[in-house]
């Protein structure tokens, strides 16, 4: 396994020579044991990888992403009327926020109130995602005959774990889409979506189950990547308000200013707000959403530097690493947006977004819609809310951990803090949405 730990290792191996760098190492725990052989995010560097993710990059490449602004428009405004409602929820909003989006986006679902179903499906399929960090962190992963050991052994306890989180994951891929087909044929679909679109062109062109199968597989990727990612970002930057309270009343007077002071800002507003902009770049920074990305491997035998890759290497790209590189991001470990704040491009040394999706032929196919859902969260969060310290019941001040969760996806782990308007006006104007 070779970790790359700088952005020129990243950008020279991953990049471009992603011919060679674009493979998955085959991970049986993850892959056939806990039954993920169907997310082409974890396919080899294959035909099949290249179907999927050619569907996927179409309805989401950057070219389209725009026309899907309204669908995020509304689960945002959803969110704010929920900070405003129960303020102390604001972790189960933010994955509310998440879900209602990529479920509306894949199957043209609409989320059923706070505890709806196939939000909290996600969640539990994410408890079996890689669960211990990168994908190889269990024995099986380098020892693959492991799998044939029955599950009453003792050291099989992968396997009964592995049992019991193949059940979300398979139902992950199959109830949302079992639900589309079944009321699709009642009633034609009442949003257009990934299934609905991929459907009618695909399934018409070249009707058969594998086609069925690559619709309904790529649909089960976006479902669950889109709900257990971006909600990260979020949690972070709610965070990053709390510990750096100067911020926010920066953020709040360019918004004033820019956009009026009991108006919410909106996707047009965005090149006027440079310095909710930097909010965002350091909120992907400060603690990243897949602090080692997704593993990569390389076909062929290969040179870099004077060590030997041989084929088949697993080869991670430490995001975390090079975000926290203090020859770039001077004191990493603060948040600190005037590190982005009206720069040009080419003075910021590692622009985040570059970096936070991965890298090569694997980056992330959805990057530009997560990052239309994590800025317009953030955007209308700072416009309408105060975001404070708790206290505790005698009036104490209660400093939140800053701690992480570890694992594939990072994010942060419960902590208190008090949402609430920035005025009677503010309150008044998310209750009108
Ligand atoms: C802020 C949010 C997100 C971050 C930081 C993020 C980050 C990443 C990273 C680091 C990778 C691995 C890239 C590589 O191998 O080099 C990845 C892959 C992927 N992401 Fe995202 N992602 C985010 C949101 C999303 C969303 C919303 C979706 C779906 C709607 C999505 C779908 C995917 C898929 C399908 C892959 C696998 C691509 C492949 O193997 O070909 N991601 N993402």
């Amino acid at each position: 396994m070779i970790v790359l730990n700088s952005a020129k290792a990243i950008t020279e191996l991953l990049e471009k020579r992603s011919s060679n760098y674009s493979d998955r190492p085959y991970m049986p725990m993850n892959n056939g044991i806990i039954g993920w052989d169907w997310n082409f995010g974890l396919m080899r560097y294959n035909d099949a990888w290249r179907m999927r993710r050619r569907i996927f990059h179409q309805y989401f490449q950057q070219s389209t992403v725009d026309a899907h602004q309204p669908v995020q428009m509304k689960a945002t405004y959803g969110l704010l009327r929920n900070l405003l409602e129960r303020p102390e929820r604001f972790m189960d909003h933010a994955r509310l926020h998440a879900g209602s989006i990529i479920l509306q986006l894949t199957y043209g679902y609409e989320i059923q109130g706070h505890d709806d179903d196939y939000v909290a499906l996600a969640a539990a399929a994410r408890e079996g995602y890689a669960p211990r960090g990168i994908s190889s962190s269990y024995l099986v992963d380098f020892f693959p005959s492991l799998k044939f050991i029955p599950e009453w052994m003792p050291g099989a306890d992968f396997k009964r774990k592995a049992k019991k989180w193949r059940y979300s994951v398979l139902a992950l891929r199959d109830r949302p889409y079992d639900l589309y087909k079944a009321t699709a044929t009642q009633e034609t679909p009442k949003f257009p979506s990934f299934v609905a679109e991929n459907l009618e062109r695909l399934s018409t062109q070249n009707p058969g189950a594998e086609i069925d199968d690559m619709i309904k597989e790529s649909a089960g990727v976006a479902y669950f990547s889109g709900a257990e990612t971006t909600i990260s970002v979020v949690l972070s930057f709610i965070l990053a308000m709390v510990m750096y309270p100067s911020v926010i009343k920066r953020a709040q007077e360019e918004l004033d200013l820019v956009v009026g002071k009991h108006k919410l800002p909106n996707f047009s507003d965005r090149p006027m707000l440079p310095f909710v902009e930097a909010i965002f770049l350091e909120s992907l920074r400060w603690n990243p959403v897949a602090p080692l990305g997704v593993p990569h491997a390389n076909v062929a035998d290969d040179v870099y530097e004077g060590y030997h890759i041989p084929a088949g290497s697993i080869v991670v790209g430490n995001i975390w690493a090079f975000f926290h590189n203090k020859e770039h991001f001077p004191e990493p470990s603060v948040f600190n947006p005037d590190r982005f704040y009206n720069k040009d491009k080419e003075d910021i040394p590692l622009d985040p977004t570059e970096f936070a999706f991965g890298s090569g032929r694997r980056i992330c196919p959805a990057r530009h819609l997560a990052n239309n859902t994590a800025w317009i969260a953030i955007a209308t969060i700072l416009a309408a809310f105060d975001i404070e310290k708790a206290k505790d019941s005698d009036g104490a001040v209660i400093e939140p951990s800053g701690e992480y969760t570890s694992g594939h996806t990072s994010r942060p782990v419960a902590f208190p803090c008090v949402i609430k308007p920035r005025s009677e006006a503010h309150r008044n104007l998310v209750l009108s949405l």
